[in-house]
């Protein structure tokens, strides 16, 4: 498994439910094994992270949530005040003009909100300590869905395109230049052994390397299961025919054909995600507990050490 220790930022994301903020807690520990001092934003979350690190609550403060992690769950439109404060500050016109305005207009352009909590997370990576050092070492995202998720990275790109030399567009190149690094920040991508999250993983793959350019660090299969049958053994509880028979042995004989037919399904997709994806995968198994206690994220984060 290749590392991420190096990485300063972690953009993580997936289709929607396939584990992508247990990923971030799980991986936020490891990455803290390591001696890192790690953040978890989160983006209007409903937030479990504390309940996954038996934390405090978290809200729209930084907080400390477990030993070098720290998580923030961002309010949008308090980023977006933020960002029209530090707009109007740099510029002369803002001893003239009403916040307000500015706020309004921000509030206007589409993606601003999706821009401010995206770029409230990089602005984190760039803070430093009095010693001069940076705050934390790695910066993780817990980023929205696939397709949301997707929208948000194209903002900074509209905007390094299309907005006049100012500050708007400065902190967009920034930003697009930290994530485009591949030394320095990577996309892990969380997907589960099926059939649709594969296909939506391949295709999510592309767009973020073909149009977005930016690197794919880590592919996350979640919820693995241990096989429990040969090739042959699926092969002949495929060729069963399901009956609706409440008999013991009928039941289970129909479990055990369920099994195989997810279990095929489960190699396939593996089989994909192996050859069609650039780098290859990581495992973690399907917990048969509540994956958002503390013990179980503290199991997973060893697979991601
Ligand atoms: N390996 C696992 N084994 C068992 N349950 C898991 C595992 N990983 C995640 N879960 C459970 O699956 C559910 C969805 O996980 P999670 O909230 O991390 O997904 P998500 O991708 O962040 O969802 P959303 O798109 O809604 O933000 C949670 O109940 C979580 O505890
Ligand atoms: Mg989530």
């Amino acid at each position: 498994m290749g590392t991420l220790d190096d990485k300063r930022f972690l953009f993580v994301t997936g289709k929607g439910g396939v584990g992508k903020s247990t990923v971030c807690a799980a991986q936020a520990l490891a990455l803290a094994s390591h001696g890192k001092r790690v953040l978890v934003v989160m983006c209007n979350a409903k937030e479990r992270l504390s309940a996954m690190l038996g934390s405090q609550p978290v809200g729209a403060d930084v907080v400390p949530v477990s030993n070098n992690v720290w998580a923030v769950n961002i309010n949008p439109d308090q980023a977006l005040d933020e960002f029209a404060v530090i707009v109007l500050k740099s510029r002369t016109i803002a001893k003239t003009i009403d916040s307000k305005y500015v706020r309004g207009f921000l509030r206007a352009v589409p993606g601003m909100h999706e821009w401010a909590m995206l770029g409230k997370a990089w602005w984190h990576t760039t803070e430093k300590l009095s010693s001069g050092s940076y705050k934390y070492d790695c910066v993780i995202f817990d980023a929205p869905a696939t397709g949301h998720g997707l929208d948000m990275l194209r903002v900074p790109q509209v905007i390094s395109e299309v907005a006049p030399p100012g500050l708007l567009r400065r902190f967009a190149d920034d930003a697009l230049g930290l994530f485009r690094d591949t030394k320095r920040s990577a996309v892990v991508l969380v997907t589960l052994p099926e059939e649709m999250p594969t296909q939506e993983t391949i295709e999510l793959a592309h767009a973020l390397t073909n149009e977005l350019k930016m690197p794919i660090g880590r592919v996350i299969i979640n919820c693995v299961l241990p096989p429990l049958f040969t090739k042959e053994e699926r092969e002949a509880l495929g060729l069963l025919v399901m009956t609706d028979s409440t008999s013991p042995g009928e039941v289970a004989i129909e479990s055990g054909r369920m099994r195989a037919m997810r279990e095929r399904v489960q190699g396939e997709s593996l089989a994909r995600l192996s050859s069609e994806l650039p780098v290859p995968p990581s495992y973690l198994p399907l917990l048969f507990e509540d994956a958002c206690q503390p013990h179980a994220i503290a199991e997973l984060a060893k697979r991601l050490y």
